[in-house]
């Protein structure tokens, strides 16, 4: 237990650094360059720092049944299918989402600075996990980007008004890069909840919050079983609830048009349903060069309007207001200090994981330290 140390009975943290090695080394094991292997545990270990464990790495046990299946393909790249200047299209070819996003935000953010703007279609990824990550990329070259994904071939969600799944958790993303702070991210998934984190909660065996799950009948249930056990076919909700759900559902209809359908990749049919461990990301980004504009007061703004909004009389028991991004600033600082909490069975799976990809169990007792 060198890098990890027991919290309570439910949990062990995991110091930051240690789980990146641990990621690495299991993705090196599987066949990964290392470079690949690298950008996998960046994307990970930082949607844990994030806050966001359901994009993180609880997720490795599935990339490993997909490659053992064939559907996730290693040390696969982005390539350009159609360059037309301020319009890219870039397939995916099913390469690790860690990987061939961060290439086609690299091509983008350079076409952006050469454009002042770019639109970069990305079809037939694996999954590309927390979105947030991808527009931080854009953030940190200077640039505001705006990103519409489809989860292809994986209806979870029922539409405003239906019980039956018809589409993805389909994430949106906006996010403003700020000098001297970190940038405003909005990065959430169009369901009332990301699907990741009803698994998180059948995993750990608690009920995930109310208005968020139907059951097959299309009545409300807490129980996390009604998206992922193999007997119940329940739906999750679009975000908004009874009052403004139909915002949600909009928003994911659109997410699903403009990813599948704008980019030359697949929006989720009964015809495309992915019956395979495989999780395939279409993501339709827009990334902006905020120089192009002629705004020479628009940082100044907008930290103007950043004051007012913080300035409000707050509701009891609230001590801030938080902006977009804030939240996962704070949770990185102090999983970064204190360590990520990872529960016995997320845990023990990505152990198996690492054990069926060939890491000897020296090497995992030497990497992983905690419980296996
Ligand atoms: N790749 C995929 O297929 C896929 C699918 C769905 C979701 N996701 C990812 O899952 C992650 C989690 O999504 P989610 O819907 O659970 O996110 P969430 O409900 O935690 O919402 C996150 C957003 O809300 C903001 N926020 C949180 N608390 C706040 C508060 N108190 N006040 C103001 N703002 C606040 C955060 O800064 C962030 O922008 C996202 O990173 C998303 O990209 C990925």
């Amino acid at each position: 237990m060198s890098n990890t140390s027991a919290s309570t009975d439910t949990e062990v943290f995991v110091e930051a650094r240690a789980l990146h090695a641990f990621v690495v080394a299991i993705w090196r094991a599987a066949g990964s360059e290392a470079r690949e292997a690298a950008l996998v545990a960046d994307h990970l270990v930082e949607a844990n720092l994030a806050g966001h464990d359901s994009h993180g790495v609880g997720m490795i046990p599935r990339y490993v049944l997909s490659c053992r299946e064939g559907e996730l393909k290693l040390n696969a790249h982005a390539q350009v299918v159609r360059d037309a200047g301020a319009v890219l299209t870039i397939e995916g070819g099913r390469g690790l989402g860690q990987v061939v996003t961060y290439e086609a935000m690299e091509l983008g953010i350079a076409r952006a600075k050469s454009h002042g703007v770019c639109a970069v279609g990305l079809r037939n990824a694996h999954h590309i996990g927390r979105i947030g990550h991808w527009a931080e990329q854009c953030a940190r070259a200077g640039l505001v980007s705006f990103h519409f994904v489809n989860v292809a071939g994986d209806p979870l969600v029922a539409p405003f008004g239906g019980i039956d799944r018809r589409f993805g958790t389909n994430p949106f993303c906006a996010a403003f890069p700020r000098e001297g702070a970190p940038p405003l991210v909005l990065d959430f998934a169009t369901s009332a909840i990301a699907a990741g984190k009803v698994r998180v909660a059948y995993n750990k065996g608690v009920p995930v919050p109310a208005e968020a799950l139907i059951d097959s009948d299309g009545h409300p249930t807490r129980d996390p079983g009604a998206l992922f056990s193999d007997t119940q076919h329940g739906a999750l909700r679009a975000f908004g609830g009874a009052v403004a759900g139909h915002k949600g559902s909009g928003l994911a209809a659109m997410c699903e048009i403009f990813a599948g359908a704008l980019s030359g990749g697949f929006t989720t049919r009964e015809q495309t349903i992915v019956s395979s461990h495989a999780i395939v990301n279409c993501m339709t980004s827009v990334i902006v060069d905020p120089a192009a504009f002629d705004a020479p007061s628009g940082e100044r703004e907008a930290r103007a309007f950043v004051d007012w909004l913080k300035a409000t009389r707050r509701e009891a028991g609230v001590d801030e207001i938080l902006l977009p991004g804030e939240r996962e600033t704070a949770t990185r600082r102090a999983r970064a200090a204190h360590g990520i909490p990872v529960d016995p069975t997320s845990w023990s799976q990505i152990v198996d994981a690492a054990r069926m990809v060939g890491l000897p169990d020296a090497e995992i007792a030497a990497k992983a330290g905690g419980p296996s």
